[in-house]
């Protein structure tokens, strides 16, 4: 990891209905994270929720933050349910905690959804920062709002909107994330490409090594655009009831292979890529993208690495698995398709025949 050239920390504005904060981008800006919190008057009384991977990693850079003992929660997805928001819960009652606390939020997606739904529901609602570590949460899950967990019945069935009172962003804690992992929040990068801007798609197409180098000049203007993307579209429409809709391009195939698969084959990135990969086609095959631009597509995501392999899995499986998705209104698949790097259109008549059509193009295989 090269050091920030730049001090000057970058700031986006969110702006909903509910709530306006400020997403502050900057390397090294995680040991400015008092003074950040102090500006937007944070409550005094903080309480740090983040994972036992992380806290071991980068607890050294958020000591100064909180006298209060920090409340770890054990890593992963599995963990992303109404027990370890209970443990929360049991930590903040311990600690008498009360309407003037706060909580900070110092992890991936999982810590960031789950520590956001206690956050949310504690004594009605506390306010909560985050400060998220991996690329997926820094340029998607923390901003928006959106907190929750899982229910054995499926993946964020249980949650609120809860929108931060600050987003505080350091690529420098990037530096630690597994390869794997950071790939997997590449995708999302360039999906925000896809659907929003041709120049980040291209910026991440040509600065793939420094990318993966974790170069703070690359990673910091790619990592603040995503923000930017994210923050205007979810100020347009804080409850997904339209134009928000637009970030679940790759989506629909995606979380539909996740559960073919129980959750176990990819990361969410990697599955949102093959969707991206489905959607190109879809569209390409109705004639709205040109072959050009699905074959950009497609080579960006080859040149990202190999995703696992999806020759085994049927497609006629995961048509039905997209039928039974959150998606699906009044028996009409909403299905998000690119016209052109940069640029998405929301289509409700997608067929099912379609759709398997696209999976077998891009490797999956006939009943
Ligand atoms: N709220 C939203 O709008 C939203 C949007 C997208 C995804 N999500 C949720 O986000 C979750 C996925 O988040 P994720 O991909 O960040 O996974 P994650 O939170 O499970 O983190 C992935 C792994 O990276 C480790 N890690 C985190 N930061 C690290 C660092 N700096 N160095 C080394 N290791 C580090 C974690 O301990 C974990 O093992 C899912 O539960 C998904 O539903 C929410
Ligand atoms: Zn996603």
């Amino acid at each position: 990891m090269t050091p920030a050239a730049t001090s000057q920390p970058s700031r986006i504005s969110v702006r909903t209905p509910s709530a306006e904060y400020a997403v502050t981008i900057g390397g090294g800006i995680s040991a400015r994270l008092v003074g950040i919190l102090d500006d937007v008057r944070f409550p005094a009384r903080r309480f740090i929720v983040s994972s036992t991977t992380v806290w071991r990693l980068h607890g050294d850079r958020f000591q100064s933050l909180t006298a209060e003992e920090p409340i770890l929660i054990p890593d992963g997805e599995r963990f992303k349910t109404l027990s370890t928001v209970a443990r929360i819960y049991d930590a903040l009652v311990r600690a008498q905690a009360d309407r003037g606390a706060g909580v900070v939020a110092i992890g991936g997606g999982v810590v960031g959804d789950v520590a956001g739904f206690a956050a949310a529901t504690f004594l009605r609602g506390l306010p909560v920062a985050q400060v998220p570590t991996t690329l997926l949460a820094q340029v998607d899950s923390a901003i928006g709002g959106k907190t929750g967990v899982n229910h054995p019945a499926g993946k964020n069935l249980i949650g609120a909107f809860h929108q931060p009172a600050a987003v505080i962003v350091d690529p420098e804690v990037l530096g630690t994330l597994p390869r794997r992992e950071f790939r997997a929040g590449l995708y999302e990068v360039v999906k925000c490409g896809v659907i929003a801007s041709r120049l980040l798609f291209e910026r991440v197409a040509s600065g793939l090594p420094a990318l993966f180098a974790r170069d703070t000049a690359v990673l910091l203007p790619t990592i603040a655009e995503c923000c930017q993307i994210k923050a205007t579209v979810v100020g347009e429409d804080e409850r997904e009831s339209g134009r928000r809709r637009i970030l679940n391009f790759g989506h629909t195939a995606g979380h539909a292979l996740e559960a073919v698969t129980k959750y176990r084959r990819f990361r969410h990135g990697e599955a949102v890529g093959y969707g991206m990969l489905v959607a190109a086609e879809l569209a390409c095959v109705r004639g709205s993208l040109s072959a050009a631009d699905r074959d950009g597509l497609r080579a960006l995501i080859v040149a990202m690495g190999p995703l696992p392999p999806v020759a085994d899995l049927d497609a006629t499986e995961v048509v039905e698995a997209v039928a039974r998705d959150k998606k699906v209104i009044d028996g009409k698949l909403h299905y998000v398709l690119p016209v052109a790097i940069g640029e998405t259109v929301i289509a409700d008549d997608v067929t099912g025949a379609e759709l398997e059509q696209a999976l077998r193009a891009v490797g999956l295989r006939a009943r």
